[in-house]
């Protein structure tokens, strides 16, 4: 076991856990972006770093093993001022598009930058002019709203075993696309989704229907697909209209029951 303190709270946890799982031991949220909790740390974004007494460093929280008889703080002005301005940097390379993106109100960046307060932009928008890639039907690559953390690259090769998607070009220029440059729809995707559910943004999102579903309820009421939508859907989604793809997996159920498809375009046999 290693012990050290956190904030002044004495913890104890196994040898080689990180910084940021021990201050979760004890109830202390260290802000995050780029790990995710099925995946070992890439260290990518920088928004989790700590003091350590005894160094003049910041250290990514994700990625350093906790030491005995460590130091940490987690929490103070200077922290705080960095952590606010990396999501700025972040914010700069990102397209302001929340109101249309289908990641909305489901965005790690997004919550992020409201838990900072962030209201104005601290950097001048630069953001890359890449293409849209939904040459699958199934899951939508938006390269230009990526944050390179990395997760979906790791998650298709880790996970899946499939290595469809790769980081091109260096420095600013780095990009995430299907291994080779080439479109998804030709890459050995199976999609299975993965990259999608595991993208702290919009940059990789589910194909959306929700419209066309909407459209099929209107002209279709009264037959056996209205039995499906009363027996799938959920009554705040079919108040409110909300997306009905990237929602629950109840409005899944719902879209695999109209078009006789699952999630990622896997043929099922549909109940109408
Ligand atoms: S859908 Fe699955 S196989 Fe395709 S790129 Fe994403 S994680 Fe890889
Ligand atoms: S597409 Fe999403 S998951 Fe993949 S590197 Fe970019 S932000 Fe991360
Ligand atoms: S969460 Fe640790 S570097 Fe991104």
């Amino acid at each position: 076991m290693v012990r050290a303190t956190i904030n002044g709270i004495t913890v104890a946890v196994s040898e080689g856990t990180s910084i940021l799982d021990a201050a979760r031991k004890v109830q202390i949220r260290i802000p995050t972006l780029c790990k995710h909790p099925d995946l070992p740390a890439t260290a990518a974004c920088g928004i989790c770093i700590v003091k350590i007494a005894g160094s003049n460093k910041m250290l990514r929280s994700c990625c350093t093993p906790l030491e005995q008889d460590m130091v940490v703080t987690t929490h103070d002005p200077e922290i705080v001022e960095v952590r606010r301005s990396v999501i700025e940097l972040i914010l700069s390379r990102h397209p302001n598009e929340c109101l249309t993106c289908g990641r909305n109100q489901n965005c790690e960046l997004q919550r992020l930058a409201a838990d900072f307060g962030i209201r104005t932009e601290g950097f001048t928008s630069c953001v890359p002019d890449l293409p849209a890639d939904r040459s699958t039907g199934a899951i939508v690559l938006e390269p230009r709203k990526c944050i390179s953390c990395g997760r979906c690259i790791d998650v298709c090769q880790r996970m899946q075993n499939v290595w469809a998607l790769s980081m091109l070009e260096r420095g600013i220029d780095t990009r995430m696309s299907p291994a080779g440059d080439i479109q998804l729809a030709d890459s050995p995707c199976v999609h299975c989704g993965q990259c999608s559910a595991h993208c702290p943004v919009g940059a990789i999102i589910e194909h959306d229907e929700t419209t066309a579903v909407w459209e099929n309820y209107a002209t279709r009421t009264g037959t056996a697909l209205s039995k499906s939508l009363r027996l799938f859907a959920s009554p705040s989604a079919m108040h409110s209209g909300s997306n009905l793809a990237n929602s629950s997996p109840a409005n899944c159920t719902l879209r695999c029951a109209v078009w006789g498809s699952g999630r990622y375009s896997i043929p099922i046999s549909a109940p109408m």
